[in-house]
């Protein structure tokens, strides 16, 4: 098997010689994946994250279609991917970058076929990456910036792998990087200092996002990490030790995503409503982004308008997801829209129309597979606030597709049949340089 992954990756190195995110560490990473997930112990734990997903659905009276409960089905084989995933780069010791939360199918890559292993509320904007940490050791995390990098990134120290909690964080604006691209961060219990992540007891891992606005240009930073000195492990890990902390993930999990984001952040908010953008330190969010999180249920006669203003965050993002808290297939279909990607109306603002027809509005979000969906909005690189971000807004209404014309700004842009595939087209070629190249 080691081997054959070994011939695999002298193979790919050359085929994939561009892609920052093809490393040795990440066929690795993916190969020890794939075995371990075939443990029979995730069947039971699987059906349960179902059990769950389906009780929060209940509890707020959503009527569970098929098509839900394809999407269900969807969201729980790539959860449970995900939890053997973060486990698999578990070892503070042995830290490897590990690219996570990935694209929405399977990535025929190093000669593999790896599953998808997005979990909540995937953004297709977003590379995330993973690095195990101790509070006991010193790490040094080595970058390299491709071009002007992307339209933002952020390196958070967190101290539990769901729920995040972040104790430090760096964003790129802080970044101090060279000349020639390269950077170096530190990452130990010591006092400040430039790029440097403060680690304490609790600290568990380094989760980087990388932030592309514009997919057809931009490309994540190369990242690769070294532990200092030469800590020893308590305890040898072993594959059952792994596949042990991926069981205590998933459950966790279970209660985060179906229960916590799900439940208590998104079908608590009325229905076709979107919350106050709001900031917090936990669930999938930094202390420096706001999120407003929704649910809709939209006919197909009508729209779902969305107008935001984006205040003076560095990014922000409109993206739809299923009730399984996942994008449906953002490579073919436009269910995302970010503040390098849209057009704006005069005032600054921006508007978007969700519905199954196209309105030939160039902002469309298509919910034609989600006709029934979740929304989390996402402003990043805002200043920290005691909850409430300051220029950030949301408007919501829903309107007769006929009827859009009456409620969409005059100076809407729109596009024709051939402008309209020629965006999608761009759309495919830039989700495919990103995640397939
Ligand atoms: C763990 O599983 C992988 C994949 O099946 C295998 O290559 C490796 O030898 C196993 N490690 C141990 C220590 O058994
Ligand atoms: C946005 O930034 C500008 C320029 O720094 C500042 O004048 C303004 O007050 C900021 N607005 C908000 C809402 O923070
Ligand atoms: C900006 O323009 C949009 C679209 O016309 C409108 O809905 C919104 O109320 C305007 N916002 C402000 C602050 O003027």
């Amino acid at each position: 098997m080691r081997l054959f992954a070994l011939l695999l990756l002298a193979g790919a190195s050359l085929a994939h010689a561009r892609n920052p995110l093809a490393t040795k560490d990440q066929c690795e990473i993916d190969v020890l994946s794939m075995e371990l997930s075939k443990d029979p112990a995730f069947e039971p734990l699987k059906k349960d994250a179902l059990d769950q997903y389906l009780k929060s659905l209940k509890a707020h009276n959503v009527d569970v279609t098929d098509a839900i409960m394809k999407d269900l089905h969807l969201a729980m084989e790539e959860l449970v991917f995900s939890s053997v995933q973060k486990a698999a780069n578990g070892d503070p010791t042995h830290p490897k970058v590990y690219w996570t939360d990935t694209a929405a199918r399977r990535h025929d890559w190093f000669g593999l076929s790896v599953p998808g292993g997005r979990y909540s509320y995937d953004n297709p904007d977003c590379i995330y990456r993973i690095v195990p940490i101790s509070g006991q050791y010193k790490y040094k995390l080595k970058g390299r910036r491709i071009g002007k990098g992307t339209t933002d990134a952020s390196f958070s120290l967190i101290s539990n792998v769901n729920s995040q909690n972040t104790i430090s964080t760096i964003s790129k604006k802080d970044l101090k990087v060279n000349s020639d691209g390269t950077y170096e961060i530190t990452i130990n219990s010591d006092d400040g200092g430039e790029n440097h992540l403060k680690s304490d007891w609790s600290a568990k891992q380094i989760f980087i996002r990388h932030n592309l606005g514009d997919w057809n240009q931009e490309t994540p930073d190369e990242l690769d990490v070294e532990v200092l000195g030469d800590p020893k492990p308590w305890f040898p890990r072993t594959n059952r030790s792994i596949i042990n902390d991926a069981k205590d993930d998933l459950k966790q999990s279970t209660f985060f995503y179906g229960f916590g984001a799900l439940d208590w952040k998104t079908l608590s908010v009325p229905l076709n409503h979107l919350k106050n953008p709001s900031q917090s330190q936990s669930l999938g969010t930094l202390t420096s982004q706001a999120s407003s999180f929704g649910h809709f249920n939209i006919r197909d006669d009508e729209a779902y308008v969305i107008t935001l203003s984006g205040g003076n965050s560095s990014y922000w993002i409109v993206p739809v997801t299923t009730m399984g808290l996942l994008t449906n297939d953002p490579e073919h279909n436009i269910v995302s829209f970010n503040s390098v990607q849209s057009a704006s109306n005069n005032n600054g603002t921006y508007t978007f129309v969700l519905s199954a027809k196209d309105p030939h509005v160039y902002n469309w979000i298509s919910i034609a597979g989600t006709p029934q969906g979740t929304v989390m909005l996402r402003w990043q690189g805002l200043p920290l606030t005691d909850g409430t971000p300051k220029g950030v807004n949301v408007y919501t209404q829903v309107v007769k597709f006929s009827k859009l014309h009456e409620v969409l700004p005059k100076e809407t842009r729109y596009v024709s049949d051939k402008e309209r595939k020629q965006q999608v087209r761009e759309r495919l070629q830039g989700y495919q340089r990103i995640h397939f190249q």
